[in-house]
């Protein structure tokens, strides 16, 4: 049986990566943005007055999907693909 995302099908094998110290799963060609959306994150950073930012533009553009990423701050998540050694850091 072949396993879907969001009702699309995902013949290949999916992948973890680490969201706040904890497993999410993952599938190639997926961008960190869409496997945040996909485990039902909203939130994905905050501004300086700690007011929400999230999934905007989807295209670089917005800076409101800013995440720290293998310990390097400010990474575009929407534009950065998924990969098994991804280690996440976003607002709770
Ligand atoms: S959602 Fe706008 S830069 Fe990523």
């Amino acid at each position: 049986m072949t396993a879907t995302r969001l009702g699309h099908p995902r013949p290949e094998p999916s992948f973890t990566i680490m969201v706040n110290g904890r497993p999410v799963e993952a599938w190639p060609g997926e961008s960190i943005a869409a496997v945040l959306l996909a485990a039902g994150r909203r939130v994905f950073r905050q501004t300086a007055g700690h007011a929400p930012r999230g999934f905007f533009c989807g295209m670089g553009i917005c800076f409101d999907c800013l995440i720290t990423l293998n310990g390097v701050p400010n990474v575009r998540s929407c534009v950065t693909p998924a990969a098994p050694d991804c280690v996440v850091e976003a607002p709770e």
